[in-house]
This record gives structure tokens, sequence and C-alpha cells, in this order.
């Protein structure tokens, strides 16, 4: 059953700040590069472009970074960039607001960066063109696994909570689930194709798809999602899970208690890329701040539902989700 928004969850927002959280995993750099159509190619059936605009934001891991520090947390970054201009961008992009010195920038690494090609043309909407991703592929090299857990190990000491952002581009290890699970004070881990390895980490927030490809099923319907809640608990010895459902919001799973679906409130949406990050970084600022597993996906919903009625950055401030949960009371 879906409980109202209440006004007690206006307490925890204030609480967000300052909480010193430790993000591991990999920082991503998302590029959009914008041209004008003005002709066809003389050489191929593609459109001719000039140039408008070439915009950078960070991406993957870095963004569940920024999510944070946008809310009022204190974010310490750990990952990889390679010894490479994207790795320099998303550097400079992330230091304006994160704790960056505990990236290792490595000449053996590529910096994962996602670039989406746009075209437009007056009168006419915006097309994507293409997609190109670049990435390291292949297992990181020892040295570099040692490293990442040693500059892990280090930031961690210092941390109220631990995120792990694992987008499969090997920084979240097996040593590494390992090294949170056994030190971190509160751990939150969101993973891409891995989240069933993710024992001991105390609360996971996978998507629908994740969760099931985690238990090898297939099934999204309500009873499916009780069902790999349940088995994830188990399986994880988590303290809490969070199934996020896209526009059907999410269901959540603490170890003791009753199963509570969330739904999304009804909304024009623009752009549903990185909710699940906005997920990640208000159910982790919320636990500290608190609030209870419920609680704290309510909030994290609320976050969600603001930034997919945003173009472009999916970033909240601590305004607007208190904002939001007001009017949704009144
Ligand atoms: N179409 C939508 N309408 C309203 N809310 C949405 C919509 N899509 C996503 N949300 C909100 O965002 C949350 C996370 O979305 P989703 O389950 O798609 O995460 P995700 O797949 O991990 O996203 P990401 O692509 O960022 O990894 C949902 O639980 C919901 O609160
Ligand atoms: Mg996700």
């Amino acid at each position: 059953m879906p409980i109202p928004i209440s006004p007690e969850l206006l307490t925890f927002i204030p609480l967000f700040k300052g909480r010193k959280v430790v993000v591991i995993g990999d920082m991503c750099l998302d590029e959009y590069i914008l041209g004008e159509a003005y002709s066809l190619s003389p050489e191929a059936p593609v459109p001719r472009m000039k140039l408008l605009r070439r915009d950078y934001t960070p991406g993957g891991g870095a963004n569940v970074c920024n999510c944070i520090a946008s809310l009022g947390g204190d974010v310490i970054a750990v990952g990889v960039v390679g010894r490479d201009y994207h790795g320099e961008i998303l550097l400079k992009l992330m230091s304006r607001n994160i704790n960056i010195d505990n990236i290792v920038i490595s000449p053996n690494y590529i910096t994962t960066t996602f670039t989406k090609l746009l075209a437009t043309k007056e009168h006419s909407p915006t097309q994507q063109l293409a997609l190109i991703d670049e990435y390291f592929e292949g297992i990181v090299e020892e040295e570099l696994q040692e490293e990442l857990l040693k500059k892990a190990r280090k930031a961690i000491s210092e941390a109220e909570a631990v995120v792990l952002a694992d987008y499969s581009y090997g920084v979240v290890s097996d040593a590494m689930i390992e090294l949170v699970a056994n030190s971190a004070p509160l751990s939150v881990g969101d993973s891409r194709d891995r989240i069933g390895y993710f024992k001991g980490i105390h609360f996971v927030v996978p998507n629908d798809n994740e969760a099931a490809q985690a238990l090898g099923e297939k099934g999204k319907n309500d009873e499916d999602i009780k069902r790999y809640g349940r088995l994830l608990l188990e399986k994880l010895s988590a303290k809490g899970v969070i199934i996020t459902r896209g526009a059907k919001g999410m269901m959540v799973f603490p170890k003791d208690g009753e199963i509570m679906d969330i739904p999304t409130v009804a909304r024009q949406v623009f752009d549903v890329t990185g909710a699940g990050d906005v997920v990640t970084a208000t159910v982790t600022l919320a636990l500290l701040a608190g609030a209870d597993l419920y609680q704290s996906a309510q909030l994290a919903n609320v976050a969600a539902g603001i930034a997919v009625g945003k173009i472009g950055t999916a970033t909240i401030s601590p305004e607007e989700l208190e904002e939001e949960i007001k009017s949704q009371i009144s």
C-alpha cells in the first residue's frame, strides 16, 4: 500500500548538508555535439553540419557524485580516468564540487566517454544521429586495482557513507565490493550488470531489468518484482532493497518490514537519463539524515520525478526537493 507524502519528510532535507559520502565507481564523461544540418554530404547520404556547440557533463558514477553534491553532500570520488583529453575535461568538471584527490589518472586506461551526435535544422526537432561509446575493455591491470583499493581504503576511513556506482568499466571489482562491505559505516550500491554480487552491501537500488537479470529471470509484473526484492534481500544479506521501475515508480523492501509500492506522480517527462542516479544520491543522503527506508525511497521518488521533468542536467537542489514535497502535501 502506498503511504501519503508526510510533512516529516521535509525535516530530513536540511540534514543532507555536509554529509561525507565516498562514491566509488566508474566516472564517465557525457559529450553532446550539436550541429546545424545545412546540406547533404556530396559523398554519402548523411547531413553536412555546422558545429553549433559541444557540451560536456559528468556521467555514470561522476553523475552520482554530482547529484549528491547538488543536494548538499560532501563528496569524495574514487575511480580512474585515462591520461587523455576527456580525462582532463572530466576532472575539471568534477573538481567544481567534488573532491577528486582519489581519482587515479592512468596511462593504461581510457576515460569512459559517451558522445551523442545531434543534428538540428530550422523548424525541425533535434535529431540524434549517432551515439559513440569510448571505453576501456578488458580487465583492469592488477597494479591499478591495488591503487584503487588503496585510495578507497583511505577515503572510506573519512566517510559516513559509501556508494558503489558500477557501470561495468572496471572499478568495482569483487575485492572492492568486499572492502566496502567490511568497512563502510553505511553502504548503498547500484550496478548495471552485477548487483547479484553485491553481498554485504547494506542497501541496493537496482532497476527492474537489473534485478531480473541478476536472478536469471525476465518478468517485470508486480509479483515478479516482489519476488526479486525478497530474493535479493536474502542473497545479498542486505538491510534493504529498492527496485526502481521507471514510470511505475519503485518498490521498497526493508529486511524486517512490509513491502511498499511507491507510484510516480503524473507529470510531463522530458529526459529520463540519470533518474536512477538521482535515486541513489537521495536515498544515501536521506538514510544518513536518519530517514527510514520508506521515507528515503519517498524522498528519492520525488527527487527523481523532478529530474525527469528537466532537460539536460538531472541534478536537483535541496530547495527544489523541498518545494516539490510541499506542493504534494497541500
Ligand atoms: N517516466 C517517468 N515518469 C515519472 N518518474 C519517472 C519516470 N522514469 C523514471 N522515473 C523516476 O525515476 C526513478 C528511477 O528510474 P528508472 O527505474 O528508470 O532508473 P534507472 O533505469 O536506473 O535509470 P538510469 O537510466 O538513470 O540508470 C523511478 O523510480 C521514478 O521515481
Ligand atoms: Mg540505473
